[in-house]
């Protein structure tokens, strides 16, 4: 065995440099992630067939095929059909935001509808508008069955990140790559961006397990 941390130390602030740049792709993917959801989510709930379907059907592709097919596609095929030349980071975010997006719908679709109906009765006995029946009593009820998915999704994305490193964007998997590459020994680096990718989700856990106590506790109030 040989095993020698020592040669990864020149090249330690290179890979924590990696920690931005795929932070940068994350945070934004899933703000694109949000944002889509939520509209597609408000498509499956209406009874417009149309805006019904095309979410529908927009889940299923994004959800039915692999991510990194996804990512490829925008990043060669776009600039094929288009013949416009797509960035590493822009391609990205865009294929995580897209897919996230379908994925975020579920979630939200979900949780709206997994408040009980008694509540929406409620509401309508006591003529409440629809608007405000959402947004005062359906959806502060619905949060608490969305936050934990939703940091669920986060962590995924995070993890889901690293194949990135296969169009070229400089991550941390794409770094540690590198670095592997340079010093001649693979094990130190991938271990120490290992490392900092488990970091990263034990954060984020630890925030979600937070908002879930919280959570919980405003509900015995
Ligand atoms: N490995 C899965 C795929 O390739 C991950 C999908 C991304 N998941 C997500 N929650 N956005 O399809």
């Amino acid at each position: 065995m040989n095993i020698d941390f020592t040669q990864i130390v020149p090249w330690i602030p290179y890979l924590l440099g990696g920690i931005g740049a795929t932070l940068k792709l994350v945070v934004v993917s899933i703000l694109l992630g949000l944002l889509l959801g939520t509209l597609l989510a408000l498509c499956k709930l209406t009874n417009q067939p149309i805006l019904k379907g095309f979410a529908n059907v927009y889940t299923s592709i994004f959800r039915g095929t692999p991510l990194i097919l996804q990512l490829v596609i925008i990043y060669f095929g776009i600039p094929q059909i288009t013949g416009y030349d797509i960035g590493a980071y822009e391609s990205a975010v865009l294929a995580f935001g897209l897919n996230s997006g379908a994925y975020v719908s579920e979630i939200i679709r979900a949780g709206i509808l997994a408040v009980d109906k008694g509540q929406v009765e409620a509401a309508q006995a006591l003529g409440i508008p629809y608007k405000q029946m959402m947004k005062d009593i359906i959806l502060p009820q619905a949060i608490k069955n969305i936050l934990p998915a939703l940091i669920n999704e986060f962590v995924t994305l995070t993890k889901e990140s690293a194949i990135v490193s296969v169009i070229g964007y400089m991550d941390l998997m794409r770094r540690a790559d590198f670095v592997s590459a340079k010093i001649y020994a693979s094990f130190e680096p991938l271990l120490f961006v290992g490392l900092i990718y488990w970091s990263m989700v034990f954060i984020l856990t630890s925030i979600g397990s937070w908002v879930e106590r919280r959570l919980r506790q405003s509900d015995q109030r």
